[in-house]
């Protein structure tokens, strides 16, 4: 544990083993009220749920679960120590999934303020072993490994947790460990075969499962969330896009007084919903910056200026920088060096045009809570650098601004539904993500206005059709390549030696993992021949049918 503490270090060494007599001293521990085991929060902090992250990989999951059931709530390393809690009013924890098995050397432990603070709690998998062996139960290794889907018999019809739902549920199991003693004041409540004590609940709001209600394999995962949160925590549910917006804009406002602000602009959505808000709160002190890289889709820099100008009126200065990018790109075929040029080239324009503005204090950015607990998290730091995604929108370093980020604590559907709310247009909140460097990373090989108009017709065509077939919404992103393969072709009795063009679609849930959409063949056909048709330069167009992993997204 982070909190070294005499007392916590003799307690974190206590509850690696299990009985009732340590328990007692856990709760003496808990409940002795020294600095770390308290929570003390903040006057008018706002009531949130704290999910203790474990190092599972649904983790995430969880808090969107909780934020769908309109509950503000916050995930947190496991081992955040007691302050870090003080600007939230803790309603209940809940302790996700993890790796590791509690008897386990050195395995990650229950911070003395989630029993301490007398809050309702709800411990999935490893948190529900943890919770047990932290009372004084027992927790074994399973006789086999349970993995997938079990069928949970509900034990206690009555018990909120499962107000409304059958008495046999399908739930998803994935576990080593499962809970063989339960700890005093604990009774089951509900069993699976190789699980029998699958759930579990004491009278004092302490709720704990085997299975994982946060994922799509439990279908009444999200009823048992919300259960949880309204019947056990006493919730309030009043989360929504309109209080979001209406408590940013008078925090937004006072944080940033008669001060100047400014936001890139990339185009896509979550700097667009940033500065709609940030508009909202200060109107004309706020000055939206849109470098046009000449990178972009066919219309698509019209209509970030049409949108913001005309539709929301908000202060938008249009650079037009298409020569200055083109020329810093010439002749780099390296995707990591085209990326570098952008960046680096994006911050010296940014920089000037603030420089312009006078007297700039602030700058919006549209980070979003994924950022926030991916730079946070406690797990898995040797991951291996695939492509650095610096965003257009990135911040220059040296710039002596203080940040506004308002959609920090959003996920994207809140970060769409907070748009909406704002009035921009759908088009706009629900566009499919597009990379900052633009298609010079959809020209493979060198990037010359000549191409760049070649893969901007197909393009064009591909979003047409998609949108004509109505799979726009359906597709995570759709869009044309300009590979660096030319072939031979015959197109009107003579032969041909063109470029091919690749089309890429996929559906993803985020970016992580992909899968290649299974298009109906006659859409392909007609993106194909309108292609081949349309732009002179392309006789050959193919279609990529590969996942992530392997493949990523993009080609470079
Ligand atoms: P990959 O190609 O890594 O892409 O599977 C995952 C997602 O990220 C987008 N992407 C980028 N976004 N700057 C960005 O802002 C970048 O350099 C960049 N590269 C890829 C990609 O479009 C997909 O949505």
């Amino acid at each position: 544990m982070a909190d070294e503490s005499p007392a916590a270090a003799a307690q974190s060494d206590r509850i690696r083993t299990s009985g009732d007599s340590e328990v007692a001293t856990y709760l003496e521990i808990a409940e002795a009220r020294e600095p770390g085991n308290v929570l003390t929060p903040a006057p008018n902090a706002p009531e949130a749920v704290v999910v203790l992250d474990y190092g599972s990989q649904f983790s995430m999951l969880i808090a969107r679960r909780i934020r769908e059931a309109s509950v503000y709530c916050e995930m947190l390393p496991w081992d955040t120590p007691a302050e870090k809690l003080n600007h939230l009013k803790v309603k209940a924890f809940v302790l996700s999934g993890g790796p590791a098995s509690v008897y386990e050397e050195g395995a990650p432990t229950l911070p003395p303020y989630v029993l301490g603070s007398g809050v309702p709690v709800l411990g999935i998998c490893y948190g529900m072993q943890l919770l047990a062996h932290a009372l004084g139960g027992k927790v074994d290794p399973a006789p086999a490994r349970e993995y997938g889907h079990a069928v949970m018999r509900v034990a206690e019809a009555d018990h909120p947790l499962f107000a409304g739902l059958a008495s046999d549920l399908a739930v998803w199991m994935s576990h080593g460990d499962h809970v063989v003693q339960l700890p005093a004041g604990f009774r089951v409540i509900g069993q699976s075969e190789n699980a029998p004590m699958a759930a579990m609940a004491d009278d004092a709001g302490r709720v704990a499962i085997q299975f994982h209600p946060e994922v799509v394999h439990t279908p009444q995962g999200q009823e048992l969330i919300s259960n949880f949160l309204f019947g056990v925590a006493g919730c309030a549910g009043t989360w929504t896009a309109g209080n979001f917006v209406e408590e940013s804009v008078a925090s937004i406002k006072q944080a940033v007084g008669d001060g100047l602000v400014i936001c890139a602009l990339s185009g896509g959505v979550d700097s667009a919903v940033a500065a709609a808000l940030v508009h909202r709160a200060i109107g004309d002190q706020l000055t939206c910056i849109f470098v046009d890289n000449g990178l972009l889709r066919m219309g698509e820099a019209e209509n970030v200026v049409r949108t913001f100008r005309s539709h929301m009126n908000i202060k938008l200065n249009h650079v037009q920088a298409t020569d200055r990018f083109l020329r810093d790109l010439a002749e780099v075929t390296d995707p990591e060096t085209k990326r570098k040029r952008i960046g680096e080239t994006f911050i010296r324009l940014f920089e000037d045009e603030t420089r312009a503005l006078g007297q700039v204090d602030f700058l919006v950015q549209g980070t979003t809570y994924p950022d926030v607990i991916e730079s946070a998290s406690t797990g898995n730091n040797a991951a291996v650098k695939i492509k650095s995604h610096h965003n257009v929108g990135g911040l220059p370093k040296d710039m002596k601004l203080t940040l506004i980020e308002p959609l920090r604590n959003l996920f994207k559907d809140e970060v769409r539904r907070v748009g909406k709310e704002l009035g921009l247009p759908d088009e706009m909140v629900y566009r499919q993500p597009f990379p900052g460097p633009g298609l010079a990373i959809r020209v493979i090989g060198e990037v010359t206005p000549e191409r760049l108009d070649v893969l901007r017709h197909a393009d064009y065509i591909v979003m047409d059709e998609i949108r004509k077939a109505s799979v726009y919404y359906d597709l995570w992103q759709a869009f044309a390549v300009l590979t660096n393969t030319q072939s031979v072709g015959v197109q009107g009795d003579f032969r041909t030696y063109g470029h091919t063009v690749a089309i890429r679609c996929v559906t993803a849930e985020d970016a992580m993992t992909a899968d290649w959409a299974r298009l109906p063949y006659d859409l392909l056909a007609k993106i194909s021949s309108r292609i081949t048709n349309e732009v002179r330069e392309i006789n050959r167009v193919v279609y990529d049918i590969t996942s992530k992993p392997p493949g990523t997204i993009e080609w470079e």
